[in-house]
Parts: structure tokens; C-alpha cells; sequence
């Protein structure tokens, strides 16, 4: 082969794999925005009730005149507000987020954040929620792409769970391999070892999807293993058929950024 055929194939490997790299991102994002398209008819539901609230409070303060009365309606708006702007500014960051960057960040408080858009979801499906966190666990994320890996695991957790049931999350420190983790724990309907191999393989799908066509691509998984794996971190499964499953995500441990890096520090708050 000749050095300008050999220059030429080159150049056109380096194009393919430029294609490749803004195809995966492309991918990434779609999926994200399958996980809002998920959440939306119970954040619908949400900002329904909220609004209730807001009408039916404004109406008691115009027909009471005390200003106990109305200082009380007043409460109640503000604060049904202030949910309502909690929500939409989770959701915006969330869906639009591309960062690439990695920042410290506290664990419990990314958890928080995708509580927020799933907490409604999860009681309509009559799943109970319990949490664990240690305050003091810090990883180096991107915190648009952990989230977008818990919010796969806690759909997916649902899912598992058609009657109900709970889901545990926690936070802890795993002194032993030095790592930070995050726990999502369910009551669902586990999976069959024969399975449990395949589950992180992209198009593999127990799953048909439901009456929006959510669910059932077997994308889920195999991003949230991609996204972890570029954090050089773990993610195990243990399941147990009938009993439930639990997934792991381990990080490199680092410490409260106060210690290293002052620059970081308005985000322990
Ligand atoms: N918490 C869980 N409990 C039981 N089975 C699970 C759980 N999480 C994943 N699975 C199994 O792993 C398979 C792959 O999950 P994954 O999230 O990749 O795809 P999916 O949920 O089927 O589709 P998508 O997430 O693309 O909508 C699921 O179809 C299901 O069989
Ligand atoms: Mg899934």
C-alpha cells in the first residue's frame, strides 16, 4: 500500500472515529431523555396538585381577612412554589446538562436532587422509599451522567416492582476499598441467574414497552455500565429471585473538597 493510501485510510479512521464519539454522545442524551419522557406524566400529576394547592390557598386568603388567616395562605403558596421551582430547575439542568467536566461532589446531595423528580413517581406506584446516607461521601462526578445512572436504576427498580414495595438508596463509605458507593436496594421481582450475565448488554430486554412505548429498548443498563466504567468506578448486581435486587456503584473515594480544593466548596453546602 501506498503512503498516500495509508495517509488517506488514516485520516478516514479518524473521521469514523470522531463519528463514533458524537454518535455515543447522541445516544446518551436520547436515552436521558427517555428517562424524563418516563417521569413526566407523574410530574404532570405533581404540578397539577401543586397548582390546587396554590388556587385554593390564594382563594382562602381573598375570602379571610385576619391576617392570621392570610399570612397562613401566603405560606402555603410560597411554599408550593417554591417545590414547583425545585422541580422544573431539577428537570431543566438534568435534561439539558452535557457537561463533560467532573466535579467533587457530595453523594447524598446528587441522590437529592434525583429524588426530586422521582419521589412522585415512585408513590404512585405505591413504593416506599428509604434512605441511608452518610453526609461525608464525596466522588469526583459528572453529575448529569450519575444522575441520569440513578434515575435508570430506580425506573428499572419500579418496574421490577408491579404491586409495590420498597426501595432502599444509600450512601456510604466503603472503607475497606476505599471507595464511595451508592446502594439502590428493591423488593422486586429479582433476576434469574441465567439472566444476570447479559443485563449489561446493550438491546438485552426482559421488557415490552408500556401503553407511552416507554421501557424495553435494553439501553438502560449498558450506559449506565459505560458511564461508570469512564469514572473508573464499579457497578455490581446481586439479585435473588422473588426477594429483589440490588445494584452497587463504587468511585474512587476522595475527600470533603474544603481539605483540597477551596475553589469547590459552595457545592457542600
Ligand atoms: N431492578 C431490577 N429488577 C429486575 N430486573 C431488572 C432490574 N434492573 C434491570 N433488570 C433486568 O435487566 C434488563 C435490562 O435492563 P435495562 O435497563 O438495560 O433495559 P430495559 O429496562 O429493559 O429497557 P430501557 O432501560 O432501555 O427502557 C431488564 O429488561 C430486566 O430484565
Ligand atoms: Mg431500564
Amino acid at each position: 500500500m501506498s503512503t498516500s493510501e495509508l495517509d488517506q485510510l488514516r485520516q478516514e479512521n479518524n473521521q469514523l472515529r470522531l463519528a463514533l464519539v458524537e454518535m455515543r454522545q447522541q445516544l446518551m442524551q436520547a436515552q436521558k431523555l427517555t428517562s424524563v419522557g418516563a417521569l413526566a406524566s407523574s410530574i404532570t400529576h405533581e404540578f397539577n396538585n401543586i397548582l390546587m394547592t396554590v388556587i385554593n390557598y390564594a382563594k382562602m386568603g381573598l375570602r379571610h381577612k385576619e391576617p392570621a388567616t392570610r399570612d397562613k395562605a401566603f405560606d402555603r403558596i410560597l411554599s408550593a412554589g417554591h417545590r414547583a421551582a425545585k422541580i422544573t430547575t431539577g428537570m431543566l439542568s438534568y435534561a439539558r446538562g452535557k457537561t463533560t467536566q467532573r466535579e467533587a461532589f457530595r453523594l447524598s446531595q446528587l441522590v437529592e436532587d434525583v429524588l426530586i423528580l422521582v419521589e412522585k413517581d415512585l408513590q404512585v406506584h405505591r413504593i416506599r422509599l428509604e434512605k441511608n446516607f452518610d453526609e461525608n461521601v464525596w466522588a469526583e462526578v459528572n453529575s448529569g451522567q450519575i444522575q441520569q445512572v440513578l434515575i435508570n436504576l430506580i425506573i428499572n427498580a419500579r418496574q421490577a416492582m408491579d404491586g409495590g414495595g420498597s426501595l432502599h438508596i444509600g450512601v456510604s463509605l466503603n472503607r475497606e476499598s476505599n471507595t464511595s458507593e451508592i446502594t439502590v436496594r428493591d423488593t422486586g421481582s429479582g433476576i434469574p441467574a441465567d439472566k444476570l450475565p447479559r443485563i449489561f448488554d446493550q438491546f438485552f430486554s426482559t421488557k415490552t414497552p408500556d401503553e407511552q412505548g416507554q421501557g424495553g429498548s435494553g439501553l438502560g443498563l449498558a450506559l449506565c455500565k459505560e458511564i461508570i466504567d469512564t469514572h473508573r468506578g464499579r457497578i455490581r448486581v446481586e439479585s435473588t429471585v422473588g426477594r429483589g435486587t440490588t445494584f452497587t456503584l463504587r468511585f474512587p473515594m476522595i475527600p470533603a473538597p474544603t481539605l483540597v480544593r477551596p475553589s469547590v466548596t459552595q457545592k457542600a453546602g
